[in-house]
């Protein structure tokens, strides 16, 4: 049974992992363990209560100068109640004050996976593969209530949490901090993973130990960002890929977030994190309730590689949804580098020629094919074929495409507006502007109101109009800017802290909708390459544009430091054209193509182009990756090498699960003279079995103890694909 009830303590267990909370005899619930899992006890005895001299003691300890919430962990902390440490939770109330004290009222088990209104969530095809656990606070006053959620699924080491805040009250109250998760531990010291970076750098690896005071990352940007991700991991100091404790914390939620640890004077680490507070304020009217996104935890005690591995099932089998969760995506071309904006449809139609020849599956017509679109200065908000640069129609354009026996994809950007669009001369006020004041532009462009329904329809109905008649068979998602001037003209002041908020709710209604209108067609998200790459969209979009970094060297850190949460099926890479658009490097065409395999694997380039020898090339690679997809996207993906330790060569793995097959790819990311042998670890093998590859035969447990040595690089950016298979 995952959830254990016994008196009043409450134990989630998973395969590995084993997480306790217990209401103590003032009704606190406290946290009292979250670790490897063990025999069950009452970890209560953990918890070593001492008279801190300056700790405040709540007014029903009475004389117990040994009780107070500023030292205890607590399950989830609240503001005013004599904790001060920084706390998940802040309601203002009637009279102005936010100083909540929920105490434990009653709990409740469910069978199956619970949902979130509106908002992503993991979820359980049949209630068998998930328990929830509902735990119930009331404020001491009565008037609020707050019911913690918890999904446990065992197989995954994944422990999911939500809060759901109810007004009981007959005052109108405002939410000023509702986070989604604190975890408190006792002792111990802790590094903290963070995955930050920039546009074109997204998910640079950052490991840090926490210290005293307060560390933290997020994003005030209106997106989960490209600056910082919303997914932190905390492990014990040492941990490697493969020993120590960790475990990560992913928020999904595509919007403004904090994730934070405070290590307190007791040496007591707290980590919270959800929907950030700055900014935000959510009226409660009586009645009403808010729930927050959901965080999904995942323990290992065996190191990042399984926690990482977990995260990958668990998304792919139980976020990610629709008709392309589990099938082999396309293999695309997409024109953008390949043409910017200065395209036509014949231009079009030749690069999907060239493309099909080559055995692409899916050509994608990027920015610049709507309203007055030939820079990046106008036609946002006018999603209507410009069919005088195209020369057609999009029904002419995209049968001609599948004539050539190719699916055919388009790009929206549906959030912005250009302020030179019918749509702006019209509607002005749809735009996020502060009144009086002239607005804040990037890229040129501004952001639509989201929150507000007829924003969404109208931009609905207007995309519905293209992709009702013409056959799409694939839409890329984008959202250029960071959001600023945060007010919405159909909300009174009181309620402005909302819209940060409401506009998320409301990219995910849009999302749904599309998705239920189009269930045929892939979805692909994007934000300036990976400005929006978080879990809360994957639940929409089953993959994400990973980076507009499309250097392969580049992106081996990227796509290393996205691999610690997200699956490859998510990652959309892609091989460009050399040199390379955004640095300048020119890469061997079969090292992009090993780099864009450990993804969504596409092109994006002008065919016409390439010589006829890289037309070959590229025809072998497409038959390859096809032949290793199932490897690939089924398979343990295995980080062989860290950039922190290894500057010569970058190497990961992809394993099957029932081990008889691995994919080994090395790329020489450096070169240096009279260089010296060197070797790689293979892991996820059986190590009795013997190996077959390229004509030499090895036990899985040479590979794993001993290594695979690496060939020596002749050239700069050399790559080497190793297929082994277990001989039966
Ligand atoms: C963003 C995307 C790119 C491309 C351009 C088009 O930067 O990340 O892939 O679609 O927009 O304007």
């Amino acid at each position: 049974m995952a959830i254990a009830v016994n008196e009043k303590v409450f134990t989630l267990c998973t395969k590995n992992s084993m997480y306790q909370m217990k209401a103590d005899e003032h009704g606190v619930l406290l946290h009292t363990y979250y670790g490897k899992r063990t025999e069950q006890m009452d970890f209560s005895y953990l918890i070593q209560k001492r008279d801190h001299g300056f700790s405040g003691n709540p007014y029903d300890a009475e004389t117990d100068r040994k009780y107070s919430l500023d030292t205890l962990p607590q399950e989830y902390s609240c503001q005013g109640n004599g904790d001060y440490r920084e706390s998940a939770f802040a309601v203002r109330n009637q009279y102005g004050v936010s100083a909540s004290d929920l105490r434990f009222q009653g709990y409740e088990i469910l069978k199956g996976k619970y949902e979130i209104p509106g908002l992503p969530a993991f979820y359980a095809e049949d209630s068998a593969q998930a328990d929830t656990l509902v735990i119930s606070m009331k404020d001491r006053d009565g008037e609020i209530l707050v019911k913690l959620y918890y999904g446990v699924f065992e197989e995954f080491d994944l422990i999911t949490r939500a809060v759901c805040v109810e007004n009981l009250g007959e005052e109108e109250v405002y939410l000023e901090r509702a986070l989604s998760c604190c975890v408190d531990q006792t002792c111990g010291n802790w590094d903290w993973m963070t995955f930050y970076g920039k546009h074109e750098m997204e998910r640079q690896v950052s490991r840090t130990q926490v210290h005293h005071g307060i560390q933290s990352v997020g994003s005030l940007r209106g997106t989960s960002s490209h600056q910082y991700n919303p997914f932190v991991v905390l492990a014990a100091p040492h941990t490697t890929e493969t020993q120590g404790n960790c475990f990560g914390v992913s928020l999904l939620y595509s919007g403004s977030f904090l994730a934070q640890v405070e290590k307190d004077q007791f040496d007591q680490t707290r980590v919270l994190m959800g929907i950030h507070p700055g900014n935000f304020c959510y009226k409660l009217l009586p009645g009403q309730s808010f729930w927050t996104p959901e965080a999904a935890m995942v323990y290992s005690d065996s190191g990042f590689e399984a926690m990482s591995h977990n995260y990958h099932k668990a998304i792919r089998n139980h976020l990610c949804r629709g008709k392309f969760k589990n099938a082999r995506r396309p293999v695309l071309i997409n024109n953008w580098e390949g043409t910017y904006f200065d395209f036509t449809g014949e231009k079009l139609f030749h690069m999907a020629e060239e493309a099909a020849d080559m055995g692409v599956e899916l050509f994608v017509m990027d920015d610049g094919w709507f309203g007055k679109r030939d820079s990046d200065n106008s036609g946002l908000g006018d999603w209507y074929v410009n069919e005088k640069k195209l020369g057609c129609t999009l029904q002419e354009l995209s049968a001609k495409i599948h004539g050539l026996g190719m699916k055919f994809g388009i790009w929206y950007e549906p959030e912005c507006v250009s302020e030179d669009s019918d749509l702006y001369r019209a509607h002005p006020d749809w735009a996020f502007t502060v009144p009086g004041r002239k607005p804040v532009r990037s890229r040129n462009q501004l952001v639509l109101d989201f929150s507000r329904q007829e924003v969404r329809d109208h931009i609905f109905d207007q995309m519905s109009a293209v992709l009702d008649r013409a056959e799409v068979d694939y839409l890329k998602w984008d959202f250029n800017r960071s959001i600023c001037d945060v007010y919405s003209a159909a909300l009174s002041a009181d309620r402005q802290g909302e819209v940060l908020h409401r506009y998320v709710l409301g990219l995910y209604e849009f999302l749904e909708r599309l998705g239920k209108r189009y269930p045929d067609m892939l979805m692909e998200g994007c934000s300036g390459g990976g400005g929006r790459f978080d879990a809360g969209m994957l639940y929409y979009t089953p993959q994400i544009w990973c980076s507009d970094d499309t250097d392969a060297i580049e992106r081996l850190d990227i796509q290393y430091g996205t691999s610690f949460c997200y699956p490859v099926s998510t990652m959309g890479a892609h091989v460009s054209a050399c040199p390379n658009h955004q640095t300048g490097r020119s890469v061997p065409l079969s090292t992009r193509a090993t780099v864009a395999m450990a993804g969504t694997f596409g092109y994006e380039l002008d065919p016409a182009k390439l010589t006829s020898e890289e037309k070959a090339e590229i025809r072998e690679q497409i038959i390859r990756f096809k032949e290793y997809y199932e490897l690939i996207q089924t398979g343990d993906y295995f980080r062989l090498t860290s950039p922190d330790t290894e500057r010569y060569y970058s190497a990961w793995e992809f394993a099957a699960l029932d081990k008889k097959e691995a994919l080994v790819s090395v790329v020489a990311s450096r070169v240096r003279a009279n260089d010296q042998p060197s070797r790689v670890l293979l892991r996820g093998l059986q190590e009795n079995g013997i190996y077959l590859c390229d004509g030499k035969e090895y036990t899985g447990g040479a590979l794993m103890y001993a290594g695979l040595p690496l060939p020596e690089a002749k050239q700069e950016y050399e790559s080497w694909n190793f297929h082994f298979l277990l001989k039966e």
